[in-house]
C-alpha cells in the first residue's frame, strides 16, 4: 500500500485560457493534517475536485491510497469524505434525519445506522441538538453537521473545502478541535483548503501555498518561517505618504524591505536590535513620523508575503493580510 493518502501528479486544469491548476505535485501523508493555503481563484477547490473525480484533469493524475481516480473512481471515492465550500444540509430536516439519508445513500445498514449517527452526532457536538431543524442552526453549527456527514461512511480521508470561512473564532476553534480529534482518534486523514493564514499555522501538519494554480511552497509551519531566515521581523507602521521614504531607510541600515498596506517590514537578521536604533535615529534626523515600531516572530503572513512578494504585486494585484490574517487579493 501507498505511504500516501493522496497522491497528485503533473495535474493541470484548463479552462479555456485560463490555466486553474497548473502542473500540482503533491503528496499527502497518511495520517496528517494538510493544509492548502492560498487567496481567491488560487484553484483551491478546482483541485479539490478533481481529487474528487467530479472535475476530469485536463492532464495528470490522483491516486487516493493508491486508486487511480480515473480508473477505479468508485473505489476511490469509497475512502473519501468531503464537505464542499458551500454548505449543503436539509434545512427542513432534523439534524438527525440529515445523517440518516446521507448514511442511507452509503448503504450502512439499518443496524448500524443508529450507532453510526450517536457517534457523529456526539463528535460534532450536536447531541443535544439531534431532533432541532438543520434550518435553525447557526453557520457552525451548519458546518459541524455537515462534517459529521461527511464521516458516516467511515472514509479514510477527508477532504474539506474552506470548512470554516466566513465563521466567527468561536465557531472556527470548535471546528479545528473536532478536526483535531478525528484526526488522531480515528487515524483519518486530512486535507483542507483555506484562506486563514492563522488557521494553516495552528491546525496543519504541513502547509501547501498555492497560488495561480501553482504550488509557490510546501513544509510545516516552522519549515516555511525557516525559509525567510530565521530572524525576528521588524516592523513599522506610518502614514502612506511616509512609507516609501521609509523603505529608503530599511536599505540604508542594511534591511531588506517590503512595503504593505500601512506599514514597511523587513527580517532583522542578526543584529535586528542594533538596526532598530539606527532606524530610530535615522527617522528621527529625517523627521518622519511614524506609528508604531515592533519586532515580532516571523508568521505564515510573513512567509506568504516573501514568497508571492512584488512579481505577484505588480501582475495581478495586491496581496494584503487583512485583520484576521484571511488573505484578500485587492484589484
Ligand atoms: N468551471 C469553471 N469554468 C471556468 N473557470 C473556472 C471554473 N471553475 C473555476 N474557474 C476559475 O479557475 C480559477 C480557480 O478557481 P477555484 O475555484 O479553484 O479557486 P479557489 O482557490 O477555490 O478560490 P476561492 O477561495 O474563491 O474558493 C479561478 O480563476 C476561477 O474563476
Ligand atoms: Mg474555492
Amino acid at each position: 500500500m501507498s505511504d500516501y493518502a493522496i497522491e497528485i501528479e503533473d495535474l493541470v486544469k484548463q479552462f479555456d485560457k485560463l490555466v486553474a491548476v497548473n502542473n500540482l505535485n503533491l503528496n499527502i501523508k497518511r495520517g496528517e493534517i494538510f493544509g492548502l493555503l492560498g487567496p481567491n481563484g488560487a484553484g483551491k477547490s478546482t483541485t479539490i475536485s478533481m481529487i474528487l473525480g467530479l472535475l476530469q484533469p485536463t492532464s495528470g493524475r490522483v491516486l487516493v491510497n493508491g486508486v487511480d481516480m480515473k480508473r477505479y473512481p468508485e473505489k476511490a471515492r469509497n475512502e473519501i469524505g468531503i464537505v464542499t465550500q458551500e454548505t449543503v444540509v436539509e434545512s427542513e430536516l432534523t439534524a438527525e434525519q440529515n445523517l440518516m439519508i446521507f448514511g442511507r445513500l452509503y448503504h450502512i445498514p439499518p443496524s448500524e445506522l443508529k450507532k453510526d449517527i450517536d457517534f457523529a452526532l456526539e463528535l460534532s457536538d450536536l447531541t443535544n441538538f439531534r431532533h432541532a431543524y438543520a434550518g435553525t442552526f447557526s453557520g457552525g453549527m451548519k458546518r459541524r453537521l455537515e462534517t459529521a456527514k461527511s464521516l458516516m461512511h467511515a472514509p479514510k480521508v477527508l477532504l474539506l473545502d474552506e470548512p470554516t470561512t466566513g465563521l466567527d473564532i468561536q465557531n472556527r476553534t470548535k471546528i479545528w478541535n473536532l478536526l483535531r480529534q478525528i484526526n488522531k482518534e480515528q487515524n483519518i486523514t486530512i486535507l483542507l483548503t483555506t484562506q486563514y493564514l492563522e488557521e494553516s499555522d495552528q491546525l496543519c501538519d504541513r502547509i501547501g501555498i498555492i497560488d495561480h494554480g501553482k504550488l509557490i511552497a510546501l513544509g510545516t509551519p516552522s519549515e516555511l518561517r525557516q525559509k525567510i531566515g530565521m530572524s525576528n521581523i521588524i516592523e513599522i507602521s506610518a502614514e502612506k505618504e511616509s512609507l516609501q521614504k521609509i523603505a529608503t531607510i530599511f536599505r540604508k541600515v542594511g534591511l531588506d524591505p517590503q512595503v504593505l498596506n500601512n506599514k514597511v517590514l523587513a527580517p532583522g537578521g542578526n543584529n535586528a536590535t542594533e538596526k532598530i536604533e539606527r532606524l530610530l535615529k535615522e527617522l528621527s534626523n529625517s523627521k518622519i513620523k511614524i506609528q508604531n515600531i515592533s519586532m515580532h516572530e516571523p508568521t505564515i503572513d510573513d512567509v506568504f508575503l516573501k514568497l508571492t512578494g512584488s512579481e505577484v504585486r505588480d501582475t495581478t494585484g495586491e496581496f494584503t493580510s487583512a485583520r484576521g490574517g484571511m488573505l484578500v487579493r485587492r484589484r
